[in-house]
């Protein structure tokens, strides 16, 4: 075909002798311009057809997401971060207590894995206050089992000695409570072992663990994973922020192209193969309209972090949308109990 392009060329060539150097150099532009038009068309193609390969094994490996409970979709809008971090120790027994009191029945904790394989309800923060400046994966449970997590929180005299827990524990603290009580775990482990000892803990827990707990994690391939071996596991899925990007200006740009590809990749393609029941959205790039997009795959978006009283106000009223909170001192009351939501 290089041929076919290039005979017009050589006869003009022939006829045409002053101008001979010149369309060659022409031609060859034609050639390389033609070359790429051509590359670039077999690249969408193949594009399109990975897309229809993708959505053909799709329809095979699909993961069916269990439904949501209701206390997800109806009006109570709060969901308590490591239990109420500013008012409590956080990923305590004392926080899930204090989080029932102030009827926020969902709370969300940190799971980690120490050195020894021993899954915790822990991450790195609660460490580095009492000035371990390690990772969790770092330390061996020995070392950290007789932390007293009050002792370094602000408030922490009115809750006496809190404990780290183990996922062992917080399973039976959680077992007798009332069936509308929720903890979203927060998987920060990513490696073959925290898979392996999740698994693990959750076959032994089996109806409970998947009847009270949802897994959270940033990783789509986990959600995945678990959802495979236990197809009623409630997931959700945890977006980072990149705001703390913002500062290296040209770099951000960049990142926020890749991340608005990696989102729409997410949300269209992934979060219906995996079966994902909840997302968490950085306030700084949440939208309604974010919302919605998410809310047609069945997901429900919650926002993180939302601390002050007034901007409760604005994602309760307004955006009615569910949010992570730090703080249950200051949940507005609802006074329209509107059935709209
Ligand atoms: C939401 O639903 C849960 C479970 O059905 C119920 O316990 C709770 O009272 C409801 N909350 C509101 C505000 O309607
Ligand atoms: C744990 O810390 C809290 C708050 O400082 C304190 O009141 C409590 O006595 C401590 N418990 C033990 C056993 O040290
Ligand atoms: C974004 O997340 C990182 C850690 O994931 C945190 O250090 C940073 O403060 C967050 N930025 C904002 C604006 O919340």
């Amino acid at each position: 075909m290089h041929f076919q392009l290039l005979l017009p060329i050589m006869t003009l060539r022939s006829s045409f002798d002053s101008i001979n150097v010149m369309l060659c150099n022409m031609g060859t532009i034609v050639n390389s311009v033609w070359f790429l038009s051509n590359f670039t068309i077999f690249l969408i193609h193949y594009f399109f057809v990975l897309l229809i390969l993708f959505f053909v094994i799709s329809k095979f490996i699909k993961l069916k997401s269990p439904p949501i409970p209701k206390i997800f979709t109806n009006n109570s809008y709060c969901i308590a971060f490591h239990g109420g971090i500013f008012d409590v120790p956080e990923n305590t027994k004392a926080s899930i207590e204090y989080s029932i009191s102030k009827k926020c029945h969902r709370v969300l904790l940190s799971l980690s894995m120490t050195q020894c394989g021993k899954l915790v309800v822990l991450d790195k923060e609660t460490l580095e206050k009492v000035n371990i400046h390690k990772d969790v994966n770092k330390v061996t449970y020995n070392e950290i089992k007789d932390i007293n997590v009050s002792s370094t929180h602000p408030l922490g005299n009115q809750f006496g000695d809190q404990k780290i827990l183990t996922l062992d524990c917080l399973i039976k603290i959680v077992e007798p409570l009332n069936d509308d009580f929720y903890v979203i775990l927060h998987a920060s482990g990513s490696n073959a072992i925290f898979i392996e000892k999740l698994k693990q803990a959750i076959a032994t827990h089996e109806p409970l663990f998947t009847k009270k707990f949802i897994l959270c994690s940033n990783s789509p391939i986990i959600i995945y994973k678990l959802r495979k071996l236990f197809p009623n596991l409630m997931c959700a899925i945890w977006m980072d922020n990149i705001s703390s990007w913002r500062s290296y200006k040209r770099l951000f740009r960049l990142f926020n192209i890749i991340r608005s590809i990696y989102d729409v990749i997410l949300r269209n393609l992934i979060t219906p193969l995996i079966g994902v029941n909840l997302v968490f959205i950085h306030k700084d790039e949440f939208n309604t309209h974010i919302s919605e997009l998410w809310q047609n795959y069945g997901v429900v978006p919650i926002v993180y972090y939302v601390n002050s009283p007034s901007e409760k106000r604005y994602y309760q009223n307004i955006i009615k949308t569910r949010y992570l909170t730090a703080s249950l001192r200051s949940e507005p009351q609802i006074i329209f109990n509107s059935q709209k939501s």
